[in-house]
């Protein structure tokens, strides 16, 4: 059964979707992207994502083409059409075509691009590995410097989790300056001996993550210490504990980090508590 997906208005068979060959996005990687998952048939931190949306596209003087209750309705809508239970919804605007190939942005009336559609999940937040927990490398940081918009430009990343895979790893963190910036697609953290969970602070150098400002959150009411400050590879691998998070892995513990393991290289307590106190919260509170 071929998927439906929204393209710009219209609900259509993935066979029939079209975007223009001269679409910014695909000629200068010029578009935002979201990634919002869904659990028991709903959304999760729906919220969280449209701001960030917005927030992306103001900072790249795009025009946003939805609103945020037309954008849960068409989040919604691709539920239902695709029935989906557990899964993701890939969410992707684009500055447009103006019919030619030029650095220069088209003329402010071009109409953006709009794309979702569905990942179907099924048990996504029953992943085995969450139990077994990720093997991670470490690698430059060659990204371009604002992070902080969630462009598609994810060349970088996808030859970091290559590199990751080559290495017979899941996953790397980058570096830069020493310090560990963030995963190539998630949020970076360590457990310090004495139970405070250490993340880099915010700023353009990491994408503000919407599971981060979410974990942070329930850790501080959990009476967790948080301190958000850089760290490095050896701090890493000195720690009690490590892990990642992103909307599509949710927690996922960090056991071993360039071939040494964390602690006994076994998951971690406090990684398997914020796990499931994230994905009780957000179940309840998802749309
Ligand atoms: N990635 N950092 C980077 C570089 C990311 O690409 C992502 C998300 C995150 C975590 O952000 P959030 O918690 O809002 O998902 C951090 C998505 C899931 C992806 O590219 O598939």
């Amino acid at each position: 059964m071929p998927r439906t997906v929204y393209v710009n208005g219209e609900y259509l068979p993935e066979t029939e979707a079209r975007v223009s060959i001269f679409d910014r996005g695909f000629l200068f990687a010029d578009g935002v992207y979201e990634v919002t998952s869904v659990l028991d048939g709903k959304l999760i931190d729906f919220d969280g994502h449209a701001a960030r949306l917005q927030r992306s596209l103001g900072e790249l003087q795009m025009a946003n083409p939805t609103t945020r209750e037309a954008l849960l309705e068409i989040h919604r809508e691709l539920v239902r059409r695709n029935d989906i239970t557990d899964g993701l919804i890939y969410l992707q605007v684009t500055r447009g075509s103006d019919g030619d190939r030029d650095f220069v942005f088209p003329a402010d009336d071009t109409p953006p691009t709009i794309v979702l559609f569905t990942q179907d999940k099924p048990g996504l937040a029953d992943n085995p590995v969450a139990r077994k927990g990720f093997k991670i490398i470490s690698i430059e940081d060659q990204r371009w410097a604002r992070r902080d918009i969630k462009t598609v430009q994810l060349l970088y990343p996808s030859m970091g989790k290559m590199m990751a895979r080559a290495a017979g790893c899941d996953d790397a963190w980058m570096v830069e300056d020493g310090f560990v910036t963030e995963g190539t697609s998630n949020n970076a953290y360590i457990v310090t001996q004495d139970g405070t969970i250490v993340t880099r602070q915010l700023s353009n150098d990491i994408l503000h993550g919407i599971t981060r400002a979410a974990v942070l959150r329930f850790a501080r009411e959990a009476q967790i210490r948080v301190e958000e400050r850089p760290f490095t590879i050896e701090e890493a691998q000195a720690a009690r504990e490590a892990f990642i998070t992103s909307a599509s892995a949710f927690v996922m513990p960090v056991v071993e980090i360039d071939g040494k393991p964390v602690s006994d290289g076994n998951v971690g307590k406090m990684a398997t508590r914020i796990r499931e106190i994230y994905l009780e919260e957000m179940r309840k509170a998802a749309v």
